[in-house]
């Protein structure tokens, strides 16, 4: 977050004005810290240095090829989950020794694109596409590398929609057929088994579900390793979390002391695949107001990036603190941990409750409004009952943390132009992705 702070109540990105960025490249408008996502790969880099290991970004949690390109600069792999993010990651420059292909249904074409380009490995999900792969290897007359994504059923308690690694998900093997998989893996001699994968949702804000699902895979890898199946990587996917409102993140360093041993004591290498620790922080959506209302019921804050911008809020209930760029008061919650933070979510606790008592500005200079999007859906809605200072049509707000699944979940809904993607370096600044066009919207239609 500190890549974007307040200088005298004016919001700067780096060492650039928001004003300027949202004055040259329009809103709504996905901006990034060129050195704040650096600074964070690096990080996560230090923390496990002990293992060398490879992080490989997951390209599903923000994909623009700018941003691969600044990650894959500092030594970043990439977890990938489809044929599309394959193309996007060595667009990017990717060595492809360091691709992982995870997912619960790559197709044929997939497959064969991503043995083509020798990566490092496919993280499989069931028998079934076991059996495909070695398949399709066996016809390219290849060894397909793989790793067995376990579910080891740990309680990551995180969001329902984004908890991955409970009986219940779709996502990987169970252990007693992953146990059946590997004393079989003669059966597969196009398959070369080189560990274990594992992915347990996102955000985890406790090391607690890394540590217990790493010591039932050191237990397997104990019990299973064979000269047939070296089991020789451990996979502990991403999942690490991010400060989106005032929660209690654990550190690299402590997600390091859960995961380290484990890994070092099974004698394995180690992939990560942090995606929205990387992006999250080190980027903001930039919109402007359109119009404000007041139904005597509820204020409203129309702003022009919607659900289809930015879908985090009304598809997972998701908090995205927002802040008008140019404002009459220092955001109180902009450091979150601050007891003025605490103080500010109180508040707001207070006014969720009351929202119609809190229309007028108060005292404290702020009022309760709903921060809307022009989509036609109720759900289209970035927050709700927040106190913030009064806005008007033309004023610039800034949604914070929204790089992570943000763009990379942007739609054409209602048809609306997906935003635009701008990269700042310090006092400067590069478009990433330009607007869509109405032409673009329609490209690939035909009549009848
Ligand atoms: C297999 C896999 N790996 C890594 C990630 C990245 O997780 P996060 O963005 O929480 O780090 C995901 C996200 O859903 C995933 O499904």
């Amino acid at each position: 977050m500190k890549r974007f702070s307040y200088r005298d109540n004016e919001l700067f990105c780096e060492d650039t004005p928001a004003k300027d960025l949202a004055g040259e490249y329009g809103t709504p408008l996905y901006v990034y810290s060129k050195n704040g996502l650096a600074d964070v790969f690096a990080c996560i880099r230090k923390a496990f240095s002990e293992l060398s290991p490879i992080v490989a970004f997951s390209v599903k949690s923000c994909s623009n090829l700018a941003v691969l390109a600044v990650l894959r600069a500092e030594g970043a792999g990439f977890d990938i989950v489809s044929g599309g993010e394959l193309f996007r990651a060595m667009k990017a420059g990717a060595d492809p020794r360091k691709i992982v292909f995870s997912g619960v249904g790559k197709s044929d074409e997939e497959i064969r694109l991503a043995l083509d380009n020798d990566i490092l490995m496919f993280n499989i999900e069931s028998e079934a596409e076991l059996d495909n792969i070695q398949a399709l290897a066996a016809s390219l007359g290849t060894v397909a590398p793989v790793a067995l994504r376990l579910n080891p059923d740990v309680d990551a308690k995180t969001n329902a929609k984004t908890t991955t690694g409970r009986k219940e998900n779709k996502f990987g093997i169970d252990f007693a057929t992953a146990s059946r998989i590997v004393s079989n893996i003669a059966l597969h001699p196009n398959i070369r088994l080189l560990g274990l994968d594992m992915h347990l949702g996102s955000p985890i804000y406790s090391t607690e579900p890394y540590r217990q699902a790493l010591a039932k895979m050191s237990d397997f890898i104990r019990d299973h390793r064979s000269p047939r199946a070296h089991l020789e990587y451990i996979n502990i996917g991403g999942g690490f979390g991010l400060l989106y409102r005032d929660q209690t993140v654990p550190s690299f360093q402590e997600y390091a002391q859960a995961v380290v041993p484990f890994v070092k004591a099974a004698g394995c290498k180690l992939i990560l695949e942090p995606g929205r620790c990387i992006a999250g922080n080190n980027s903001l959506l930039l919109s402007r107001v359109l119009y404000v209302k007041d139904n005597g019921t509820r204020h409203f804050t129309i702003v022009d990036a919607g659900m289809n911008d930015l879908v985090r809020p009304a598809m997972y209930d998701a908090y995205h603190f927002c802040w008008p760029a140019l404002s009459t008061r220092p955001p109180p919650a902009y450091i979150f941990n601050s007891p003025d933070a605490q103080e500010y979510f109180g508040l707001e606790v207070f006014y969720a409750e009351s929202a119609q008592a809190g229309r007028a500005v108060g005292a404290d200079g702020l009022r309760t409004t709903d921060v809307v999007g022009p989509v036609c859906e109720s759900s289209d809605c970035f927050a709700r009952a927040r106190r913030l200072p009064p806005m008007d049509r033309g004023d610039l707000v800034a949604f914070f943390s929204a790089g992570a699944y943000g763009f990379s979940m942007a739609s054409n809904y209602n048809s609306r132009l997906r935003p635009a993607e701008v990269m700042v370096d310090g006092g400067g600044s590069r478009l990433i992705r330009r607007r869509e066009t109405l032409d673009e919207l329609i490209a690939g239609e035909s009549f009848f």
